[in-house]
């Protein structure tokens, strides 16, 4: 934290997403404070807090959209105000073309690589750029002078780093993109691949979670793009133009703010199986993600009947509690895998419960940080299956929820996190036998190896934690801003 202030002495801090830190609701009683499910959110609002700063995002809540204007901008956070909200409010239609249509029925899809089919209409295309040119016009009016810098998150905002370029050339530019950039062929059959790769190219500095991410982002603009590109530097140039190509492992603030509070190990054991009604003595597998065609949940639950049909000496005495938090689902693929899931869980409880026992709970709703500290601290196991996924904050929040070093987290090789926690159980998600008989290693792994892999997972998030990251984006940053400082000088 320390660093990022010492880092950025009087300059002036905005970033842009599309998801918003603070989302207010309408309620009978006035309004309610939500903080989404989001990674993103979770690891940018402790560096903003740290920055102060503007945050630019869509404004999502129903509560404040009637009094406000298009200027609507509020102190954040609620408790103790340390940088500035400015929503940008987006029709219906800008919506669906802009946020489900172009960001999350294309680009999603293609970049995770899901064998969920992207769709890519004129349509769409036109309205994201059209909101796209909306942010950048929210960023340069907020600028106060005109070498801000500016942190662009995420694959809604392709084409905003060259737009924010065009309105202030002197900016310092740094994109995060927080989902997998896949390979040059798979990205390649976009439509608007050159638009995107031009878009991503006004960046200065152009993040992704892993090496091999930058890898796939460098060999896609080698295809497409006429522009020099220096391998060893990891840098594009495109039009006098220079990008530099970083990867950013992102991860979470240590210790969590959610972990303020929290009961002891001991007493979350008993208070979420009270909550739940599960048997004090019954083991617990936990899964928390928004509810995702990417994350694997299906896949887990296959795991878990193939688990009980190989140890049915676990039935009675385990259960995989799925927490999932409905998302996007005015999207038919999103409403499709919800009802699928409810299917699958009714049908292996069928197979494997009886009236008092259910080896499987999904619990479908938003649960806050909280919360979900707290059913961490209660669990034996964590389980994370993404079929492809950027980092995955949830397999970091686990392990620093574990203050007592016990618990086994299970892992997708196919999440970024698996890099940095190699510590954890890894996984072929797509292999339902392996992971059956993973579930059966955490259930008898010994207490002296949980400590052990826990630990070392637990130094890991602590070193490598969100301000790092941060830090290390704004180091990058700052120093390219002193050199074309020096630059204009001359
Ligand atoms: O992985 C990209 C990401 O932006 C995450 O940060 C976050 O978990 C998710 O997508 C948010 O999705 P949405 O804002 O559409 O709910």
């Amino acid at each position: 934290q320390k660093l990022i202030a010492e880092e950025l002495p009087g300059t002036q801090v905005i970033a842009v997403s599309n998801r918003e830190p603070y989302i207010h609701n309408k309620t009978e009683d006035g309004a309610s404070l939500q903080i989404p499910a989001s990674g993103l959110v979770t690891a940018l609002e402790p560096v903003m807090r740290a920055c102060g700063g503007t945050w630019i995002a869509h404004g999502s809540g129903t509560a404040d959209r009637e009094t406000v204007d298009s200027d609507d901008r509020i102190p954040v956070p609620p408790d103790e105000p340390s940088y500035t909200l400015r929503r940008v409010w987006l029709t219906e239609e800008e919506q669906d073309g802009y946020y489900y249509g172009m960001a999350n029925e294309g680009l999603w899809p293609l970049c995770h690589i899901s064998f969920v089919r992207p769709s890519f209409r004129e349509s769409n295309w036109s309205i994201y750029q059209q909101v796209n040119e909306r942010f950048a016009d929210a960023v340069a009016a907020e600028a106060r002078a005109p070498d801000p810098i500016v942190l662009v998150q995420d694959y809604h905002f392709a084409t905003l780093p060259a737009m924010i370029r065009k309105r202030l050339p002197r900016a310092t530019i740094i994109t995060f993109w927080h989902i997998p950039w896949p390979n040059s062929e798979t990205f390649g059959i976009c439509p608007w691949r050159e638009e995107i790769i031009r878009g991503l190219l006004g960046s200065s500095i152009l993040g992704f979670h892993t090496r091999f991410h930058c890898n796939n982002f460098l060999e896609t603009v080698d295809r497409f793009i006429e522009s020099r590109i220096d391998r060893e530097n990891a840098s594009v140039t495109l039009e006098e133009h220079e990008s530099l190509i970083r990867p950013y492992p992102i991860s979470i603030d240590w210790p969590p703010a959610a972990m303020k509070g929290q009961k002891p190990v001991e007493d979350c054991r008993r208070i979420v199986r009270e909550r739940l009604g599960i048997g004090q003595n019954t083991r617990i597998a936990i899964g928390v993600e928004r509810f995702d065609y990417t994350k694997g949940v299906l896949d887990r639950m296959h795991a878990v009947d193939d688990f009980l049909t190989r140890h049915p000496e676990w039935i009675g005495r385990f259960v995989l509690v799925q927490v999932a938090a409905p998302t996007r689902t005015k999207l038919e693929s999103y409403r499709r895998l919800q009802e699928e899931a409810i299917e699958l869980a009714g049908l292996i409880n069928e197979k494997h419960g009886d009236g008092s026992y259910q080896p499987i709970m999904l619990i479908i709703r938003h649960h806050e940080p909280r919360e979900v500290f707290e059913l961490f601290r209660g669990a034996d196991i964590c389980v994370v299956s993404s079929l492809h996924d950027g980092m995955n904050l949830v397999a970091k929040e686990f392990v620093a929820a574990r203050d007592d070093d016990q618990g086994v987290l299970i892992l997708s090789q196919f999440a970024g996190a698996s890099r940095e926690l190699a510590a954890a159980l890894l996984i072929n998600p797509y292999d339902s036998y392996g992971t059956a008989e993973i579930f059966q290693q955490a259930l008898t792994m010994p207490e002296e190896q949980q400590r052990e892999r826990m630990q070392l997972m637990r130094a890991q998030v602590r070193e490598r934690n969100v301000y790092r990251w941060a830090a290390q984006m704004l180091v990058d940053a700052s120093r390219l801003r002193n050199h074309q400082r020096i630059l204009d000088l001359a």
